[in-house]
């Protein structure tokens, strides 16, 4: 009977559509919270996730509903992150619901990504509310974003619940379409136990705390839990549920969405997508696992002081545990010393790892340029894989180098179609196709190689269409290309953290605007630092970093203490994100100078 109460969806909806805002009125209109306690944005509990606006991990929390019809419903929201690089962990909390609501802005209409995350859902069968948010607006358009919904997803709008969630209207209708539209959860209590892990984190008092959904049987403390994919054995020392803080429980049944923790101490054991069941009466099947999802962006990561590589290895296996995109293995480099080639769904991602390493693990990064993956032909017949530009073979040694490619869809109002197809043409964009969504919106087709998207590809495209386009690709294959490795010299040696790979037709204008862009970057040394762009042993730019004039300090002879200490102060800060390369400083921002180079 508990079992028909339940009720499990979370929110699609693209960022700034409002998801956050209606997850707290939700939780308001529920009681989970009361009012005075209600700090902006209860879901996004990291310190990250609130200062960027983004949702990135995932949460669940559960509330209770007493409905118009009388009874009271258990809800569980699970919280979905929204942007681009994170469609993977979107799969995973999908994959623990039955239903979802699809909030839209009212005066933004239906996004590129949100698309996307729309078909995961409707690919698990999940039922779909839509929402039309942000009615309040003077710009809202309720209609013609219901005719989007119908026209592009092909759902029926007709129904869609108009809301604001900034002035609290329509959330009980959303409350009760929950209730009568959204399936109970099947599966049988009486069935050898099997729940999802649809995340987890570490926790260093309670080893590792997984998030599960329930599909059969029940989990209780005390029980003797089996992960399948794996075979290992742990006791459970409590379940419960976040409500929104962790309340514990005495068990999680069917239906449910909980957390476990059986003093789990080592985080390679578990596995998001894995299946829990018990030791003493196992399931037969595993649920079905996630695909397993590649990283399209590689980097070098190195801490500043060498001496902090395990720290670093370890706050990476801590990530890797709730991210299972992220991927890792050690690298050395004659430049940096000894660090982590890390892998990384695209650069939001790589952005938000680096922040986390820094913030939550308190290290100091130096990180260098992001490249994808390279199939390189080699003239012995061979095929290499190669994710760091410096490991390259001898062009004498190839026979052909492909990329990836990927299919880019980005949705743009009529007038900047134009500046769209420029911006995509300049980025080695072949042009597929271009459908009209509505008369006012156009979703133009590219297909462009993932290495031009890398390279400030978001940026561009939010400059040239003021911000009105919205983008999504997906990878379909790799294509061959006529890319060279550029080398970087300083100071006459060759610094392999510099190095990357670009198309030749580009490699004369990049290894200026590299060059002078390093020059900028590079402070003054005690001696003249020449820098040096190279193909193979064909210098194409070079530029010169001049000497120190004179010493900081010499203006300060016999000048006051503290105005000394403050100079003597600020260079040490300074210094901070450098690494000596050979006898050169270099900032952190000189290995991403050659993102920022148009
Ligand atoms: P991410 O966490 O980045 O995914 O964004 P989100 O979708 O959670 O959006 P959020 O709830 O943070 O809302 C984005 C902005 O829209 C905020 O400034 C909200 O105050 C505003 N907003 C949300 N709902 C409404 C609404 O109904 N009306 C109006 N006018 N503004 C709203």
């Amino acid at each position: 009977d508990r079992q028909k109460h339940i009720r499990n969806f979370s929110i699609i909806a693209h960022i700034d559509h409002g998801k956050s805002t209606l997850a707290d009125r939700i939780l308001e209109m529920t009681d989970t919270i009361a009012k005075r306690d209600m700090q902006a944005q209860v879901l996004d509990d990291m310190e990250l996730e609130r200062e960027r606006g983004i949702t990135i991990k995932l949460n669940a929390v559960e509330l209770h509903y007493q409905a118009q019809d009388g009874e009271t419903y258990i809800f569980h929201l699970i919280d979905t992150p929204g942007h681009v690089d994170f469609s993977y962990e979107v799969s995973r909390s999908l994959a623990a619901c039955e239903g979802a609501l699809l909030v839209v802005d009212a005066a933004q209409g239906v996004e590129a990504q949100t698309l996307a995350n729309v078909y995961l859902a409707i690919d698990d069968d999940l039922e779909i509310v839509p929402v039309i948010n942000k009615i309040d607006l003077p710009s809202a358009q309720p209609d013609v974003v219901k005719a989007e919904i119908e026209e592009m997803i092909g759902l029926d709008a007709s129904e869609a619940v108009l809301a604001s969630a900034k002035s609290g209207i329509g959330i009980e209708e959303i409350l009760e379409k929950l209730v009568t539209d959204v399936p109970a959860p099947t599966g049988d209590l009486k069935a050898p136990l099997k729940a999802l892990i649809f995340d987890s984190i570490y926790d260093s008092y309670r080893g590792v705390v997984l998030n599960v959904r329930v599909f059969d049987g029940m989990v209780k403390v005390g029980d003797k839990i089996r992960l399948m994919n794996n075979g290992k054995e742990f006791e459970v020392t409590e379940v419960g549920v976040m409500s929104p803080k962790a309340v514990k429980r005495d068990f999680l049944m069917v239906g449910d969405v909980g957390y476990i923790t059986a003093s789990i101490k080592t985080i390679q054991d578990t596995r998001v997508g894995d299946t829990v069941t018990l030791a003493d009466n196992p399931a037969a099947k595993a649920l079905d696992g996630y695909r397993h999802i590649q990283p399209m962006v590689y980097s070098g990561m190195y801490p500043v002081d060498n001496a902090k590589f395990n720290d670093l290895r370890e706050a990476l296996e801590k990530l890797q545990l709730n991210d299972a995109a992220l991927e890792f293995e050690p690298e050395s480099s004659q430049a940096l010393g000894f660090g982590f080639r890390c892998g990384f769904l695209g650069l939001l991602h790589m952005d938000v790892v680096q922040e986390r390493l820094e913030r939550e693990f308190n290290l100091d990064l130096i990180m260098t340029a992001p490249s994808v993956d390279y199939h390189v032909d080699l003239t012995d017949g061979t095929e290499v894989v190669i994710d760091n530009p410096s490991e390259m073979p001898e062009t004498s040694n190839i026979s052909e180098v492909k990329e990836p490619y990927v299919k880019a869809s980005i949705m743009v109002p009529n007038d900047y179609v134009g500046a769209v197809m420029e911006l995509a043409q300049r980025k080695r964009g072949e042009f597929v196709t271009m459908d009209y969504l509505d008369t006012y919106r156009v979703n133009v087709i590219y297909n462009m190689p993932l290495s031009e998207i890398i390279f400030d590809f978001f940026d561009d495209l939010k400059s040239n269409t003021k911000g009105y386009a919205s983008f999504d690709y997906e990878v379909t294959g790799y294509r061959p290309s006529d890319l060279v490795k550029m080398d970087i010299l300083l100071n006459g040696e060759s610094v392999d953290a510099l190095s990357f790979i670009v198309h030749r037709d580009f490699a004369f204008e990049r290894g200026k605007a590299i060059v002078s862009k390093l020059k900028e970057t590079i402070p003054r040394q005690q001696f003249e630092v020449p820098i040096q762009a190279a193909i193979g042993n064909k210098v194409i730019a070079r530029s010169t970093v001049k000497a120190f004039r004179k010493n900081v300090l010499a203006k300060c002879y016999g000048g006051d203490i503290t105005r000394k200490r403050k100079l003597l102060e600020k260079q040490k800060a300074g210094k901070k994100r450098m690494k000596s390369v050979g006898s050169v400083e270099v900032p952190q921002e000189a290995f991403m100078s050659i993102l920022k180079m148009n």
